[in-house]
């Protein structure tokens, strides 16, 4: 067993708690590689932003969860020698399916956990989501739960009423479950195709896609039931048409990408919604950097040649998200 504040992380309870209050949500990366953590943690300390490095099931099986887990504790180190005297950095496990994945993480010092049981029965995910609250809290490690269901990439029908999070039924999910904050489902989904070009607008002059609005009436119904709890957006990547372009520009083949509008994230950010998870917007800097880096140096096959601007275009993202979407800087 390896106590998460051994490692020097924190969980997310008073930082959820300032951030309801403060009207800032903090930001959850999900990491994979080396370069990720490094943009992540140079972000953070710059900016002086509290930080959730977030793992998902797919990061475990690629990275391998040892070394995922020895990456962040190494994160913490890096934030201080970056000259951040006390850095807040959570070790997320994101998407958890299963007691034993989320057991597994608590013991191994994640600070965090998220059990995703939205695609269980109601009755069933509040059985799960007990099951591992009980262990988390025994360990003084928070979890996230998820009720509603988010819009995959494949579904027929994305962003349908039938999706979202029912808040008939938030009261009942957080008292029974004990959970420390619930991911809701407002019309966001995961991927760089949030929406289908036939349910977004055209701009008449750039013939960009303009999506439709979140339901922040959902939103609102929510943070009466619960006021002050803190609210989860997953799938908050807004898809960023500098680098959807750049990857079409150098060969890539993205078409009709289309993400969250960031002025809907700044409102979102400014109300009980107090962690915005973001993962494609990355994916697409670091794709984006390095098939222009292949595109104009054809000679080099050095990773750290173009691994380099890599890591420089995600730290320059996740600043641009801490500053001027979330508003979780200057908060250390
Ligand atoms: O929620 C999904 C995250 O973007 C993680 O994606 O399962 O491909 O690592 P992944
Ligand atoms: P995006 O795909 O929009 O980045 O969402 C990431 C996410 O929700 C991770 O849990
Ligand atoms: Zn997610």
């Amino acid at each position: 067993m390896v106590s998460y504040k051994k490692l020097g992380l924190v969980n997310t309870k008073k930082m959820f708690a300032k951030a309801v209050k403060g009207g800032y949500a903090i930001p959850a990366f999900n990491f994979n590689t080396m370069e990720q953590m490094q943009a992540i943690i140079q972000a953070a300390v710059e900016t002086k932003s509290p930080v959730i490095m977030q793992v998902s099931k797919g990061a475990r099986k690629y990275a391998n969860p040892t070394i995922l887990r020895y990456m962040a504790e190494g994160a913490v180190q890096y934030a201080k020698e970056l000259g951040c005297k006390k850095p807040q950095i959570v070790l997320h496990l994101d998407h958890g399916d299963s007691f034993e994945t989320c057991k597994s993480c608590i013991d191994s010092g994640f600070s965090s956990v998220m059990i995703d049981g939205s695609s269980l029965p109601f009755k069933e995910n509040i059985k799960l989501t007990k099951k591992v609250v009980n262990y988390a809290h025994k360990h003084d490690v928070t979890v996230e739960a998820e009720l509603g269901v988010l819009a995959g990439v494949e579904d027929e029908v994305q962003a349908e009423e039938s999706h979202y999070t029912k808040p008939e039924e938030v009261i009942e999910f957080a008292t029974k479950t004990g959970c420390d904050s619930l991911a809701i489902s407002i019309g966001t989904s995961h991927g760089a195709y949030k929406f289908k070009p036939e349910q977004c607008t055209r701009d008449k002059k750039t013939g960009k896609l303009i999506p439709p609005p979140l339901a922040f009436d959902v939103l609102k119904a929510v943070e009466k039931k619960l006021p002050g709890f803190p609210i989860v957006l997953h799938g908050s990547s807004s898809v960023p048409q500098e680098h959807v372009d750049t990857i079409n520009k150098f060969g890539g083949k993205l078409p009709d990408a289309v993400g969250i509008p960031e002025e809907q994230l700044r409102k979102a950010a400014k109300s009980a919604v107090c962690k915005i998870n973001i993962d494609s917007d990355s994916r697409l800097a670091m794709t984006a950097a390095i098939r222009k880096h292949f595109a104009e140096h054809p000679e080099h096959f050095d990773p750290r040649q173009y691994l380099t601007p890599a890591r420089e275009a995600m730290k320059e993202l996740y600043v641009h998200k801490i500053v001027k979407v979330l508003g979780s800087n200057a908060k250390l």
